[in-house]
């Protein structure tokens, strides 16, 4: 029996002289040791063929010879995928690489930061309202009687049965919140999103944004939102606009009116996007009415003030000469690609 001891011993003697020097010998080396053929295996085998009492002794060996060969293997298979002569990239090393896009702000922001800039220079500070809002807020507070048309004008999206809670139409809803949390002087402006039930066209979304602005205080009059309407227009569109207030309706203001600037696209002279006009809209505005501040617990004899409300995506429009309002929801990156750095 003692040959089957030699036959391993001189097998081990092997595995220590072996001295593998690349990849492919290396592998060689695998294959007449540690194969499944291989001489490691094959002296397993002898094993059976062994009186009981020099099987362990055999076992010892044999894991012994097994060790030695597999740490060999491990060891230069290391050294030889870290050498760099050998290292040969598993990849294309000429395909074109990935690159990290840059990510760009949506007009809609780009227009909302820029309006918020404009008015932070003349004091005022930015504050945001629910989108889900109640009745009072967005309308009856605002001085809306519950069969008042300017609830069809708004087409409402209700979530409620009782038609308390709703998608707020306007950012109208959270001059009352300010109203009815703080005291005079208020010089707020309030961006956000707001829903109505529209067909969605070229001109009109059944989401958009506005920014509403509020400014109440002792002695605030109509020159002032003028003036205050004045200073964002020519800041926002250019120092040469001129601008126009028409007569016009709100529920909350008194007067109202509808605030035009003057095409800057045909300097006035009369283009598709003012309708031949020289004038287009940007929003409406007014003093805010008496009611509105009794509603809130404020004393309209002892203060006043004014609002304003602009659509963020006519202003956009407007400034980079955008016809289609659709644009601004679809994400398509052609579009949005337009506006890096701007
Ligand atoms: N909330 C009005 C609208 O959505 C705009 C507006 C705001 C008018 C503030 C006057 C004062 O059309």
């Amino acid at each position: 029996m003692q040959e089957i001891f030699d036959k391993a011993n001189e097998v081990l003697r092997q595995v220590q002289a072996e001295a593998p020097t690349d990849k492919e010998s290396l592998e060689q080396y695998r294959i007449k040791y540690l194969g499944t053929k291989g001489l490691i295996k094959d002296l397993f085998g002898g094993m059976g063929k062994l009186p009981g009492d020099q099987k362990k002794d055999y076992g010892q060996l044999m894991n012994t010879i097994k060790q030695a060969a597999e740490e060999k293997y491990e060891a230069l298979k290391a050294q030889f995928e870290g050498s760099a002569e050998d290292a040969k990239p598993d990849f294309d090393l000429t395909a074109p690489g990935y690159t990290n896009e840059i990510g760009a702000r949506h007009p809609i922001s780009i227009t909302k930061n820029r309006i918020i800039e404009i008015f932070s220079c003349i004091g005022f500070t930015v504050a945001e309202g629910p989108e889900i809002e109640d009745d009072w807020h967005n309308f009856t507070a605002l001085g809306t009687p519950k069969d008042h048309p300017a609830r069809d004008m708004q087409d409402t999206f209700y979530i409620t049965v009782d038609k308390n809670t709703l998608l707020r139409t306007h950012t109208s809803s959270v001059q009352i919140r300010m109203m009815e949390s703080q005291q005079p002087p208020l010089r707020i402006l309030m961006p956000g999103r707001v829903y109505r039930n529209e067909t969605i066209s070229a001109r009109a979304h059944c989401t958009f944004h506005q920014v509403e602005g509020l400014y109440i205080d002792e002695g605030v009059s109509f020159a002032d939102l003028k003036q205050t309407m004045f200073y964002f227009v020519r800041e926002m569109f250019g120092q040469n606009t001129e601008i126009r207030f028409r007569p016009s309706f709100f529920p909350f203001t008194e007067p109202s009116a509808e605030v035009d600037i003057s095409c800057f696209i045909c300097g006035s002279k009369g283009c598709a996007v003012c309708k031949q006009s020289g004038w287009v809209e940007i929003g409406g505005c007014g003093m805010v009415d008496p009611v509105v501040m009794e509603n809130c617990n404020l004393d309209p004899k002892k203060y006043s003030g004014f609002a304003f409300g602009m659509g963020i995506e006519r202003v956009t429009m407007l400034k980079y000469q955008i016809n289609d309002l659709r644009l601004f929801f679809e994400n398509d990156l052609r579009f949005l690609k337009q506006f890096q750095q701007a």
